[in-house]
């Protein structure tokens, strides 16, 4: 591995109860030898956006252990065919967050089909085949397999959102298309087994990657927006003596204006949540990853996507609400000791404060496990730093966010909640200058400001790309 880095910084949390309508404080950093000054300001009077509650959510995959990127091959057995659901570790982590929102999908959830009674062909796993679109044969879901990671859900109290295949029935024409009318017999038949069963799926959602100008191949969005209704109305129909409605979720891609405006203003009766994807990193293989990820205006590009998509929504009529679906920063499995290591949460953090500022209500992470981005370790299962940035954001970040301003360096990245738990305010600021840090809040308006309490999580320089955490000194 070739990257030098000079200097790595903190991420810190500042819990403060106060009531008040604004703030602002004044912190400094020593950048090099010289001391910059910057001021926060922090608007309490209304929210700016709600979060659900449970806005953390982290994806499983279905690659098999034969994928690979560039020679590696980094999913080993942590693919939803293949995960171990007996590990004591998985099922902690997973509990820990009373509940993760779990979103099972990615690349071949577009090759799989379900083994309930109407599958005529052999249930058997997905085959290497570089000839195949996507790398891979076909692949089957059994249903025991189901049976078992259903138990597993259950057990780990986590909120499943299912991604089904959108490509069966359709045809791939020369130019790239799918056309043709999805062909929903096998995935309505494994809904209606999963009802029968009573497994609790809090979202169904249609297709990955497939709008715009798609991944392998592109669905337009008139024909995207009929294919949803069909979802909906096969939903309705499964659930209709079910109390607890799951969601009907699409398109789960990247993001394009134009196709997602159309698809929007032509789901408004259909459409529960809106996925988009994000990768703004670039492939995993790119040697640069970490000046891209410390990089302030790389981070602040994907504001344009969040707010478009926003501007989308608030002009329809649509009452659905927008969710990342999957997001890993950098595709084709991640870096390895770069988008599992420390200096991810500087990308990590930004998004998951920059999504809720444009009202997000979930954020799916690629990957809970498995690739070089995991929050877990992909063979042992032990937390990864961004296992603990998730794990914080969802016990300290509560639903109404603020809006926050900071003058002064594009460095120090500052975000504010409401805080999950008391009548009090987080503000999380992140930036790899701050390890001589002084926050001074100043007190601008009449407020009472309560119990300043500061949780930072950091690591020495030398081992920014280290999968290792400290807090407060301790090794997590
Ligand atoms: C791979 O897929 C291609 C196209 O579908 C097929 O013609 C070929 O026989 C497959 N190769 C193997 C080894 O199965
Ligand atoms: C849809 O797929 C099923 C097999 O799952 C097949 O029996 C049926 O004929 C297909 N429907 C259409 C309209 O092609
Ligand atoms: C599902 O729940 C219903 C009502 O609670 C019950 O009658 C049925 O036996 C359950 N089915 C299974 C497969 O557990
Ligand atoms: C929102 O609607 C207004 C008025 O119809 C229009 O001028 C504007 O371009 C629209 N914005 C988006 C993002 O669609
Ligand atoms: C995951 O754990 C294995 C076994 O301890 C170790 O060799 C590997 O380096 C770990 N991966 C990461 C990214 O920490």
């Amino acid at each position: 591995m070739g990257f030098r880095i000079r200097k790595m910084g903190f991420y810190l949390w500042v819990c403060f109860s106060l009531l008040c309508y604004s703030l602002s404080f004044v912190s400094s950093q020593t950048e090099g030898d010289t001391t910059v000054e910057g001021t926060v300001f922090i608007d309490g009077k209304a929210p700016i956006a709600t979060i659900d509650d449970d806005f953390i959510c982290a994806t499983l995959d279905w690659w098999p252990p034969e994928k690979c990127d560039y020679g590696t091959c980094s999913w080993g057995l942590a693919g939803l065919l293949n995960l171990d659901l007996s590990n004591n570790i998985f099922l902690n982590a997973i509990k820990a967050f009373s509940p993760l929102k779990i979103r099972l999908g990615g690349t071949l959830q577009d090759k799989v089909i379900y083994d309930t009674s109407d599958n005529q062909e052999p249930c058997t796993s997905f085959v290497k085949n570089t000839s195949e679109m996507f790398g891979f044969t076909q692949g089957c879901l059994p249903l025991n397999r189901w049976d078992e990671l259903n138990a597993f859900f259950e057990k780990a109290g986590a909120k499943i959102i299912f991604g089904l295949n959108a490509l069966v029935g359709r045809s791939i024409k020369s130019d790239g298309s799918a056309v043709g009318a999805w062909n929903y017999t096998n995935a309505e038949s494994f809904i209606r087994y999963t009802v029968e069963k009573n497994y609790t799926i809090h979202g169904w959602e249609l297709g990955n990657e497939l709008c715009g100008s798609g991944v392998g191949t592109r669905v337009t969005a008139n024909l995207y927006a009929a294919d949803t209704a069909a979802l909906q109305s096969i939903v309705q129909n499964i659930y209709r003596d079910v109390d607890l409605k799951p969601l009907v979720i699409a398109p789960g891609g990247f993001y394009d204006s134009n196709w997602f405006k159309e698809f929007i203003d032509k789901t408004t009766k259909s459409l529960d949540v809106v996925t988009h994807h994000i990768y703004n990193l670039g492939p995993g293989v790119d040697e640069h990853l970490v000046e891209k990820i410390l990089n302030p205006s790389v981070l602040d590009g994907e504001s344009r996507t969040f707010s478009g998509l926003h501007n989308i929504i608030k002009n329809s009529t649509t009452s659905a609400t927008a969710w990342v679906g999957e997001a890993g920063g950098a595709y084709n499995s991640g870096h390895n000791l770069v988008t599992n290591a420390f200096v991810f949460s500087f990308w990590y953090l930004d998004q998951l404060g920059m999504a809720s500022k444009y009202d997000t209500k979930t954020y799916c992470r690629q990957s809970l496990i498995g690739g070089n981005y995991g929050l877990l370790n992909t063979t042992t299962f032990v937390p990864n730093p961004d296992y603990y940035s998730a794990l914080l954001w969802h016990r300290l970040m509560g639903r109404n966010v603020l809006s926050t301003s900071f003058a002064g360096t594009k460095k120090i990245r500052s975000y504010t909640h409401c805080a999950k738990q008391s009548v009090s305010l987080v503000l999380q600021l992140a930036s790899r200058y701050m390890n001589n840090y002084q926050l001074r809040i100043s007190n601008m308006v009449n407020f009472h400001l309560g119990t300043v309490e500061r949780v930072k999580f950091g690591i020495p320089r030398t081992l920014c790309q280290s999968v290792w955490m400290l807090h407060s000194g301790k090794l997590l």
